[in-house]
Order: C-alpha cells, then structure tokens, then sequence
C-alpha cells in the first residue's frame, strides 16, 4: 500500500509535526508500505520526494504526479499537530474522498481539539476537571473575576492549542492580563483554569476491531515551573514509564483512559494526560488524539516499556482501517 504521513500545520506546532512525521516514518514497516510525506502548511500541499525535490498535491483527489506516472494514496497517517489535522479539517477531507487515515473521525477531532468543550463533556460522564472558564476574542475578564471565580494560581492558556504554546501558570493578579494577551496570540478562545496541585501523568491508548491496547502509564517530573515547550521538547525533564503509581491507581488510569477513548469513538493513538492530586483523585487535563510521535515522545517510549514493537503497532493502526 502507498501511504501519506501529512505532517506540517498552520499553528506553532508546526516543528514538533515535522519532527513527529520523521518518527513515523522510522517506525513503520517500508518493506511493506511504499511511503511519502506529505507537508501542508500555508495552505500549499506538497509531497516531500527525495533528494529535497518536491511535487505538488493535487487536492481533487490527493494524488501527485512524478515521471509522468500519477501517484494516489491508500492511507493518510495524519500528524499535524493543531489545524488542520487535529481538529477534524483533514479528517473531513479525506473522508470525502475515501481515503483511510489513523485519527479520530471528524467530530471526535472537533470535539477534542476544543479542550473546554471536551472536558465539560466528560465531566457529564463523572470525569473530575479542573475548575474552569473559556473567552472567545473580543471577550475579556476582570483580575477580581478571575480570582473569584477560578483562583490563584491558575492557568491561562489557548483552548485549541498544544505543545504549551501561549500557556501561563498565573500567581499574581498583575499577570492575569498579560497571560490572557499571550493565550489570544495563539488562539480564538483561551481557557482560566484552576491550578491542580499534583503529580503530571499520561497514558496511551489505541484500538482495533480485535485488540485493546492500554499503554503503561509516564509520569512527569518538571524541574521548570510546569510542563512547558522546554520541558516537552528541551529535556527539561524526568519521564517516568511507567509511572511510580500503586498497581490499583495504575489500573484506574488505564481504565479511564480506555473509557474515555470509547465515550468519545475515538480511532488511532490517543494520549490522555491527567493530574494526581493527594487525594489519589484523578484529574483529567486534556485529550490528545494526534498525540506526538518524535523518537523521544511519550507514545513510542510507552509502546517500548510495554514490550511492544513500534513498527507492529504502526502496522495495527493502518491494517485496521483496511478490516
Ligand atoms: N500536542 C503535542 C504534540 C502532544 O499532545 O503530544
Ligand atoms: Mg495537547
């Protein structure tokens, strides 16, 4: 089969997308699938070929042209991290076109990439969130508002973003407004949540029409003042796979996580990142389920510490969509 890692994206995370679409391509099996990445950025498609040359995308119907000989796609494994490719664009794209990809359909991308709306929809199933209120642009709020309602500290951050762009932890009244200006330059809608006090966890999840995978758990351990861009992408950081939890939290969290995968009709690799409190209450953060995939990512140090082999579940991810 012919298939397309589509990796670029018109957000901050554009980086971290390119380097997760690397990770995939090392990790799946090139004696059995004939693969290309695609880069979308800007709204220009194009297909990386090699030597550094590229060919254009036709948008009718995903193909390109090299030699003379025109080139479709089986697959789409979709890797943007933010839009278009998180949020449930592309995923309409390709279903309109017939072409199998490895995300969550389209509403479950939607619904996931608005963190305030998911989780206010998970907390309907009993979910513990954190306490919190969402502005759209052209909104604002008071430091009094901010204080009463939510509290110190806090977190301002984009409601549809990731990798810790444009995010805040917030201790002084003085800071609310500076931190708000800073969510709104990477998004629409920023989100004030309540800070949780706790240890940082994470855990991974795929499916398929036979197989329920639940991966170890990483704990977070940050030497910054939270799990910022640094800390994801700099080393800034102690992960843990799997988590120093007791095995009857560890089955908790597994549990939840696979919950939450079937509540939302989730499809591909999602990543559920949570917050222990003292109480052993679990937390949920957020969902991800375009999850990165860089060689030093959560998903394939989960995938190691589990035993498995990357390339099998690659070839999982794929084969199911073909069942
Ligand atoms: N948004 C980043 C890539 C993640 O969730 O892993
Ligand atoms: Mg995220």
């Amino acid at each position: 089969r012919t298939v397309s890692i589509v990796a670029g994206g018109d957000s901050s995370e554009l980086p971290v997308s390119l380097k997760s679409a690397q990770g995939i391509y090392s990790f799946i099996d090139k004696s059995r699938y004939d693969l290309y990445i695609v880069e979308i950025q800007n709204k220009v498609w194009r297909v990386r070929l090699d030597n550094g040359v590229y060919a254009p995308i036709n948008r009718h119907d995903f193909s390109f042209e090299w030699n003379g000989e025109v080139i479709t796609f089986d697959f789409a494994y979709i890797t943007i991290h933010g839009t278009p490719g998180e949020d449930g664009l592309l995923q309409g794209y390709f279903e309109l076109l017939g072409i199998p990809y490895s995300s969550c359909g389209v509403l479950a991308s939607a619904l996931t990439f608005d963190k305030f709306v998911c989780n206010q929809y998970l907390k309907g199933f009993g979910m513990k969130v954190a306490e919190s209120l969402m502005l759209r642009k052209g909104q604002s709020i008071s430091d009094v508002d901010v204080v009463e309602k939510i509290g110190l500290p806090c977190f301002i951050k984009p409601n549809l973003g990731g990798s810790s762009f444009g995010v805040s932890k917030v201790t002084k009244e003085e800071q609310i407004q500076p931190a708000i200006l800073k969510a709104f330059h990477e998004s629409s809608e920023i989100l004030i949540e309540a800070f949780m006090d706790g240890t940082e966890i994470t855990c991974g999840c795929y499916k398929t029409s036979n197989k329920s995978v639940v991966f170890p758990i990483t704990e977070v351990v940050t030497h910054n003042e939270f799990f910022d861009y640094d800390a994801k992408y700099n080393g800034q950081v102690e992960e843990i796979t799997p988590a120093r939890l007791s095995d009857e939290l560890t089955k908790r969290v597994q549990t939840l996580t696979s919950a939450i995968y079937d509540i939302i009709g989730c499809s591909g690799i999602i990543r559920v990142d949570f917050i222990i409190t003292d109480k052993k209450v679990i937390n949920l953060l957020e969902v991800n389920t375009t999850p990165g995939m860089t060689p030093t990512s959560f998903i394939p140090q989960q995938v190691r510490a589990a035993g498995l082999e990357i390339q099998d579940v690659m070839t999982d991810i794929i084969e199911n969509k073909f069942q």
